[in-house]
């Protein structure tokens, strides 16, 4: 039976593949997008995410739209990584299809609610603000969670933000702290593992010479992503982050990681949204966090390239 997800997301060129291999993978039973303000405003990210449900040929998946801010803190976007658009590279059409009626936090604690104990797997792609704000709303949600597959958060690789902070995590630390505290067992995809899953040129051909609208949307958001982190950090190409999360669920043998005790720091103006983790069992903390460290990139890649193509 495919595996019921709920995509939380802020699209974002990574965030829109992670979408469209997840719409092309009968192993997931995707029950609903949520959007969050990160990588751009609300409504950008909705619009944005409408659209690529159109490019999937997947309006029968709702879209909801979610939180416009932090909890706490004023919203940092990341233009300066995705374009003004959020989705440069690609020019998909105004949207047909609106936004389900209701609020994204609504539909996750509804669709927990309604589910089984440990049934619903979320996957969170951008600021953890839904998924905080859902579990202080609703605390009885947390026994329904199978599992967060998240991408979020650095630990030895450093931040990408500040020098110890990820975007995603930086973006509404608050929130984070409120996830990672919460019990629920948690798959992390951090700087550490999503560094080593590049997008090449070649990778980009590839997908190109698919010679399908997804294809082609897809090579130009890629085509237009990889500068930023081959300037930035003299990468070969650009991380594809978000999409390791959904290629996990797919495909879990891709990757290898450590299960330890994670919080986030929230106090330190120095360190806010610095991601911890106990890697000696210093603490009492349960090690509720499995936290990836290695993916086999080439295969990480091929199964992107061969999801898309089934678009
Ligand atoms: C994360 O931040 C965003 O810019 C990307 O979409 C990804 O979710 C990487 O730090
Ligand atoms: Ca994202």
């Amino acid at each position: 039976m495919a595996r019921p997800i709920i995509i939380d997301t802020d699209p974002g060129q990574d965030d829109a593949i992670a979408i469209l291999v997840a719409l092309a993978s009968p192993e997931l039973d995707v029950r609903g997008i949520t959007t969050v303000a990160g990588n751009v405003p609300q409504p950008l990210v909705t619009t944005n995410t409408l659209r690529l449900v159109e490019l999937a040929k997947r309006t029968d998946v709702p879209v909801y739209r979610g939180c416009s801010r932090p909890i706490v803190r004023k919203l940092n976007t990341a233009e300066y990584v995705h374009g003004p658009t959020g989705i440069d590279g690609t020019d998909l059409p105004e949207p047909a299809i609106e936004p389900a009626l209701g609020h994204g936090v609504d539909f996750i604690i509804d669709t927990c609610l309604a589910a089984a104990d440990g049934e619903i797997t979320i996957c969170p792609l951008g600021p953890l603000t839904n998924i905080g704000t859902a579990i202080v709303k609703e605390p009885t949600i947390i026994p329904k969670i199978r599992e967060i597959v998240m991408m979020g958060g650095g630990f030895r690789e450093g931040g990408n933000t500040t020098p110890v902070a990820e975007f995603n995590i930086y973006v509404d630390p608050h929130a984070a702290r409120i996830v990672f505290d919460s019990g629920v067992p948690m798959t992390v995809m951090p700087l550490d593992v999503t560094h080593k899953a590049l997008v090449l040129p070649e990778h980009v051909e590839r997908l190109r010479a698919l010679g399908t609208p997804a294809g082609d949307a897809s090579a130009g958001m890629l085509g237009f992503y990889v500068r930023f982190d081959i300037e930035r950090y003299g990468f070969e190409g650009g991380p594809l982050h978000d999409p390791c999360t959904i290629a996990y669920l797919v495909a879990p043998d891709l990757f290898r990681g450590e299960t330890v005790a994670v919080t986030v720091e929230i106090d330190s103006e120095l360190t806010i949204g610095q991601t911890i983790a106990d890697w000696w069992g210093m603490t009492d903390a349960d090690p509720q966090s499995t936290v990836m460290l290695d993916v086999d990139a080439e295969a990480f890649m091929d199964l992107v390239i061969e999801r898309i193509g089934r678009l």
